[in-house]
């Protein structure tokens, strides 16, 4: 019968569980086995318990949980030879030649190279006599599907990743609370969320919250900055506003490439319009905890495409299964790899128009 691996990888994000679930279910209904693949890579290359075999009911409560129940991890291992070679044996002694990886652009271009080798590590390990020639001849490839789980929402070609939702409605709440302290003591807040390099997050929690300013790394603000940024901020509060909320990508830089501090905002609000200023860095509360509506339905038919993916006999070149326009899609792995590496490329060459244009394609196109 068919074997499947599934595991998660890089950093956690809400909806992994709900996408590892559907993937195991898939599976099963299908009369596959299927195996959890525990801390990321990492279990693939030390095998004995890191890789088990789950039945139906061993997802089950999991729905509705935070983080990743089969663990995550970012292995260093994995990027060497060595390390794969020993995960190839390790799947190929197990019978599993599937995969579903639910990580971010690095993971997934790892799947990708892996796959790329894997006959060449199944001859490998044969000629070594470590696994048998019929076992080299019963797994000649390694069929995948990626998923993307990063809260960051920075695959170019998918519309959402994986936690991205449940992310900006933490910190949308987060604005929402932020925002009634703030009122009443007519403070400003300097509030800095996650994204890594991408500020999908912050514009969109911009938006969402009603905030006055918003720092993203795809458009850095062009010099004076400051003042355009403290003249906004006054216009609030004469206009009546009780409040002033500055959102901070924790990857924002100026044109010159110097990141943006939380703190440095807080000084120069504080310095040119003499206001009681606060930052809050809301951290690795936007990753962890419930998972939105959107996120576990989502990862429910994102899992349950890329099990029927790897499991079928079709010609398949190892796609992420990702969402454009309210639909289940395939994208062309690397071709979004790319594209994704391109956005700090724009960044770098002051294309910030291309940049943006590049994060937003997925909007528009
Ligand atoms: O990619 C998800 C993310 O939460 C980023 O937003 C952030 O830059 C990074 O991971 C933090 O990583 P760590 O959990 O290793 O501190």
């Amino acid at each position: 019968g068919k074997r499947l691996g599934v595991l998660t990888s890089g950093g956690d994000a809400q909806g992994m569980n709900a996408a590892v679930r559907a993937v195991v279910r898939t599976a099963l209904s299908h009369g596959a086995e299927v195996f959890a693949i525990y801390e990321g890579y990492q279990g693939m290359i030390d095998g004995g318990d890191g890789i088990r075999r789950l039945d139906w009911s061993d997802v089950g409560s999991i729905l509705h949980l935070g983080g990743t129940v089969i663990g995550t991890f970012r292995s260093m291992d994995f990027r060497e030879r060595a390390g794969r070679l020993r995960a190839a044996r390790n799947l190929v002694e197990r019978g599993i030649d599937r995969l579903v990886v639910i990580g971010g652009d690095g993971s997934l271009s790892g799947l990708n190279a892996f796959s790329a080798e894997w006959p060449e590590l199944v001859s490998e390990l044969a000629a070594s006599g470590e696994i048998t020639d019929d076992q080299a001849a019963a797994h000649p490839d390694l069929r995948f599907a990626g998923l993307v789980g990063s809260i960051d929402n920075d695959l170019v070609g998918t519309d959402m990743t994986i936690g991205a939702d449940s992310a900006l409605r933490r910190i949308v709440d987060a604005i929402d609370a932020l925002a009634s302290t703030a009122a009443s003591h007519q403070r400003s807040f300097v509030v800095e969320v996650m994204g890594r390099h991408c500020g999908y997050l912050a514009l969109m929690a911009a938006v969402a919250g009603g905030c006055d300013y918003v720092l993203v790394p795809e458009n850095p603000p062009a010099d004076g900055w400051e003042e355009r940024m403290c003249a906004e901020l006054a216009r609030g509060r004469e206009a009546g506003r009780r409040d002033s909320i500055v959102i901070v990508a924790e990857g924002a830089t100026d044109r010159s490439g110097r990141p943006i501090s939380a703190d440095y905002v807080k000084q120069v609000i504080e310095e040119r319009l003499h206001e009681d200023t606060r930052v809050t860095i809301l951290g690795h509360v936007q990753r962890g905890g419930t998972p939105s509506a959107f996120d576990r339905w989502c990862s429910t038919l994102l899992g349950h495409e890329a099990a029927l993916e790897v499991l079928g006999d079709h010609e398949s070149d190892g796609p992420v299964i990702g969402f454009k326009g309210n639909r289940v899609a395939r994208l062309p792995l690397m071709e979004a790899v790319r594209r994704t590496r391109e956005v700090p490329a724009f960044i770098e060459a002051g294309d910030y128009d291309a940049a943006m244009a590049a994060r937003g394609a997925s909007f528009v196109e």
